[in-house]
């Protein structure tokens, strides 16, 4: 099996990476195939901008889930509100929930303390995929988690164990277990990892996979390199260049020259995309979707006849 057809089958995919690499963009381009392959999914940005509906050509949803495409959803999640909505879940009491609510001491508990916010982004995901949603949720099959860009997205993966070797009785306690079973199952989570063939990002994505190793005891399942630049025109012996020709040409080196330096320290499934002249938005959607099955059948070997990733 390849690893494209892998990560269809996964329950969780988390897509990491630093910051304006292109990771929102990646989530949704996975998003829209995992779709076409006839998988129900949602793709949850941990983001206050909505990057991702503007991706996908809908307008800001202030949270709630809504319909992009057959079978595929969208999300913008506030961390902090699905704590409160776990406090509001558990006492039952209004008023006495209110008061938890409005003290100050849940206040600087909730923007504080370590792994809090990663695990209510992931308590969210798992009580979606059960089935346990607010009415009206559809039912799931996968959930594209597009990570917050802090701490590389490790943060969020370590949490569950982090707190449940932390915190041993109560719901918080159970709640940590299922999660770190959860992301520490390479069969139920997938892990993406997105970056651009340069120096300090290429850099990053090592030291990430290097604390997935320390932390998580896993590897990610698939890299995507975004944003390269095209091949620049032949150069003519002798001849005066023009400037962004030449501009061209050096990008484009520093790009050959981080692949190389990809090649020998990640092994593993890479796809490649190039940096494409559209603005956010469904054609660049459609336009990473084509480049996303092209690079997968150039690299990985997936056939022809799988068209959900062309
Ligand atoms: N391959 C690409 N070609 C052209 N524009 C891209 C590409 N990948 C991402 N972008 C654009 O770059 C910007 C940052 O991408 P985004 O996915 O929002 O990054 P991140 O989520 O990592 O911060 C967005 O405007 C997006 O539309
Ligand atoms: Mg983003």
């Amino acid at each position: 099996m390849n690893p494209i057809e892998q990560l269809s089958r996964r329950q969780l995919v988390v897509v990491t990476g630093k910051g304006g690499v292109g990771k929102t963009a990646i989530a949704a381009t996975l998003g829209r195939s995992l779709a076409a392959a006839g998988r129900r999914t949602l793709v949850v940005e941990v983001d206050p901008r909505e990057n991702v509906h503007q991706m996908l050509g809908v307008p800001p949803s202030g949270g709630a889930i809504v319909q992009a495409e057959s079978r595929l959803w969208v999300q913008n999640l506030k961390p902090r509100q699905v704590l409160d909505e776990v406090v509001r879940e558990r006492l039952k009491l209004e008023l006495l929930a209110r008061r938890v609510l409005d003290s100050p001491v849940y206040h600087h508990f909730a923007a504080g303390a370590p792994g809090l916010k990663e695990l209510a982004t992931l308590g969210h995901a798992l009580r979606l995929l059960r089935g346990l949603g607010a009415p009206g949720t559809p039912d799931l099959d996968t959930i594209v988690l597009d990570a917050p860009a802090t701490g590389h997205g490790v943060s969020l993966l370590a949490a569950p164990r982090l707190v449940s070797e932390v915190i041993t009785s109560g719901p918080f306690s159970v709640m940590s277990s299922e999660l770190a079973a959860l992301v520490g199952d390479a069969e139920k989570c997938g892990i993406v990892v997105v970056t651009q063939a340069e120096e300090m990002p290429v850099e990053e994505a090592l030291e990430l996979r290097q604390a997935l190793r320390d932390r998580v005891q896993r590897d990610p399942e698939l890299l995507v390199v975004n944003g390269l630049y095209p091949p620049a025109p032949h150069q003519v012996p002798g001849e005066r260049e023009n400037e962004l020709v030449a501009l061209w040409r050096r990008r484009r080196a520093l790009n050959e020259r981080e692949l190389a330096r990809l090649k020998t320290g990640w092994q593993g499934p890479r796809i490649e995309l190039p940096q494409l002249p559209l603005d956010r938005g469904p054609a660049l959607l459609a336009a990473l979707s084509r480049c996303f099955g092209e690079s997968a059948r150039r690299h990985l070997g997936v056939g022809e006849g799988e068209g959900a990733w062309s």
